[in-house]
């Protein structure tokens, strides 16, 4: 009975699943139970990855008492032993003998106070999407939290931040066919059943396949409108009876690792390989790849998300590097950097990730340390860019998106409603030239204010701000007849008469204020702060803002 054994997958036995899900759905197993059961210092603890005090509160919860939750989340969050009657009392209609047909448990022997270990992660995941909400249990490898050893190379990963980061970007209309590439446990995979047709959702990994097949089941939601398919990014997809796709999300192996050997082919010593994160290319290639790739299998006006790293190179503006990807890829590209790490904070973050630490293996972290430097600065790599990537085969074959941008501030998520309205946005502007914006009517969206600074004693503001208060909550500085003319946006009169009511206001030539203003509130309605007046208010639908224990 080895916990988190290689190879153990969980078997999609339908019957007993199906009474898995009753069995979870009595125990009373939800995110909100959890981290009430554990407390916010636990719950606090288990983010960063320590056991201890999430197991005390167990023990604890459980010496008071028969407690399902308590017994679960032992058993399958924290990789400790229960014994086989806890077990069967926590989930009687599948029992221990269930649990071990599904392969989610290894029991000692059929005594009642036997020993029963987990053999996967097994966790509640609580979301809101487009399509309301959502309580899932999802299945995973168990991490190293629960088995105290290294992860396995071909580890199957639960959902992460960079997982949630994703589902709450996604742009969540109703969609036909969408493709999840690099599905994992399949959480997005999940998400896009919600409102699509088909999900089509590839992976390298057979056995992330498997999880990806039981916690469909587990959910509910396996059926002729998930299809499965086992293959390396796009291959799978891409065969002369395969149709494009409306969606494609992804959250691909994009951590770029360094390769040894002649070509850079092979793994570098000292630098595990885990399927998870690493595509075995050199560099970012393997993000490149797909940004060029994309457009063949998008339908026209399909959307392609997908997280990734990029380096940057000295000497190479990281914007033009990223940008040039996404003109080779002929589409309609969106391009949002969040997060930057120089090559020695990337390395030690992806030591630790792979289990190596400088206190429990000094020379591994050692050859991998210098291993990541070496390859780094063979490629003259001084920072790496983390952030999402937006692409979309425009309906009209001409791309005319190309935003490549720094957004390092927090950001309201979920973002994906945010997004599909800055898509609409961009093509409203598009469709007019300056005389149609001239004659179009605006509205100020829901979420902005405006503030004002004033020097102490001063009648006029020396600065005004525009402030967003949804998506990526921009602040926009505006000048004086700027700031007059967004005042008046209410729908009543179009922009071009608001521009000659300030001009007037301001005695200057209106022909002068309005090539002033209009590049300006073009820039206002690409990032969401004044709307088309269409009588309807535009503030977009949640996406999913989710929930995980420990993740
Ligand atoms: C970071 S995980 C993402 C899992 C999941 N989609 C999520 O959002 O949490 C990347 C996934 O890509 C898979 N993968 C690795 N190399 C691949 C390849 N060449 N082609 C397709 N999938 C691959 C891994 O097995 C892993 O499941």
């Amino acid at each position: 009975m080895t916990p988190g054994a290689p190879g153990a997958v969980p078997l999609t036995e339908l019957p007993l699943v199906e009474s898995l899900r009753a069995d979870l759905d009595r125990s009373g197993l939800t995110v909100e139970a959890v981290e009430g059961l554990l407390g916010p210092v636990a719950s606090a603890a288990l983010h960063r990855e320590q056991r201890l005090p999430a197991l005390r509160e167990v023990d604890r919860a459980a010496g008071t008492g028969s407690h399902a939750v308590a017994t679960l989340v032992r058993l399958f969050v924290l990789g400790g032993e229960v014994t086989r009657v806890a077990l069967d009392a926590a989930l009687p209609g599948t029992g221990t003998q269930g649990c071990a047909q599904l392969g989610l448990v290894g029991a000692a022997g059929q005594g009642r106070a036997d020993a029963v270990r987990a053999r996967v992660d097994l966790r509640p995941y609580a979301a809101a999407d487009a399509a309301g909400s959502v309580n899932w249990w999802l299945t995973s490898d168990l991490g190293e939290l629960a088995t105290g050893a290294a992860v396995h190379p071909d580890h199957v990963l639960g959902v992460g931040g960079a997982s949630t980061t994703l589902a709450q970007v996604t742009v969540r209309d109703r969609r036909r066919r969408t493709l999840d590439l690099g599905t994992g446990c399949g959480i997005q995979a999940l998400h896009a059943t919600r409102h699509s047709d088909l999900v089509v959702a590839t992976d390298i990994s057979r056995r992330a396949l498997a999880f990806t097949a039981f916690n469909a089941a587990l959910a509910g939601l396996d059926g002729p409108g998930l299809d499965l398919r086992r293959g390396s990014m796009l291959e799978p997809v891409t065969g002369p009876l395969d149709e494009p796709f409306d969606l494609v999300v992804s959250n691909p192996p994009f951590v770029i690792t360094p390769r040894g050997g002649p070509g850079g082919a092979a793994d570098s010593p000292g630098v595990p390989h885990f399927e998870y994160r690493d595509g075995g290319r050199a560099g970012d290639d393997l993000v490149r790849d797909l940004v060029q790739g994309m457009g063949r299998v998008l339908a026209p006006g399909g959307v392609a998300q997908l997280l990734g790293n990029w380096e940057h190179r000295r000497g190479e503006d990281w914007r033009e590097r990223v940008g040039s990807w996404a003109q080779a890829s002929g589409l309609d590209a969106w391009v949002v950097q969040r997060d930057v790490q120089d090559p020695a904070e990337y390395a030690e973050t992806w030591l630790r990730d792979g289990g190596t630490t400088a206190e429990r293996d000094p020379a591994g972290w050692e050859a991998g340390y210098l291993a990541w430097l070496d390859d780094f600065a063979a490629r003259g790599v001084e920072a790496v860019g983390f952030g999402f990537v937006l692409l979309r085969r425009p309906s009209t074959g001409r791309a005319t998106l190309r935003r490549v941008e720094e957004v390092t501030g927090p950001v309201r998520q979920p973002l994906g409603a945010h997004l599909a309205a800055a898509l609409a946005g961009h093509d409203w502007l598009e469709a007019r030239d300056d005389d149609a914006l001239g004659a179009a009517r605006l509205v100020v969206a829901a979420d902005v204010t405006e503030e004002r600074y004033l020097v102490p004693g001063a009648g006029d503001p020396s600065v005004v701000l525009l402030r967003q208060g949804e998506g990526f909550g921009r602040a926009v500085q505006a000048g004086t007849a700027l700031a007059g003319l967004v005042g008046a946006c209410d729908g009543e009169l179009a922009v071009g008469q608001i521009v000659a009511g300030v001009a007037a206001i301001l005695d200057v030539p209106v022909v002068e204020l309005r090539s002033e203003l209009l590049p300006q509130v073009r820039d206002l309605v690409r990032d969401g702060l004044l709307r088309p007046d269409t009588g309807v208010s535009s503030l977009p639908d949640p996406g999913p803002s989710s929930l995980t224990v420990g993740g």
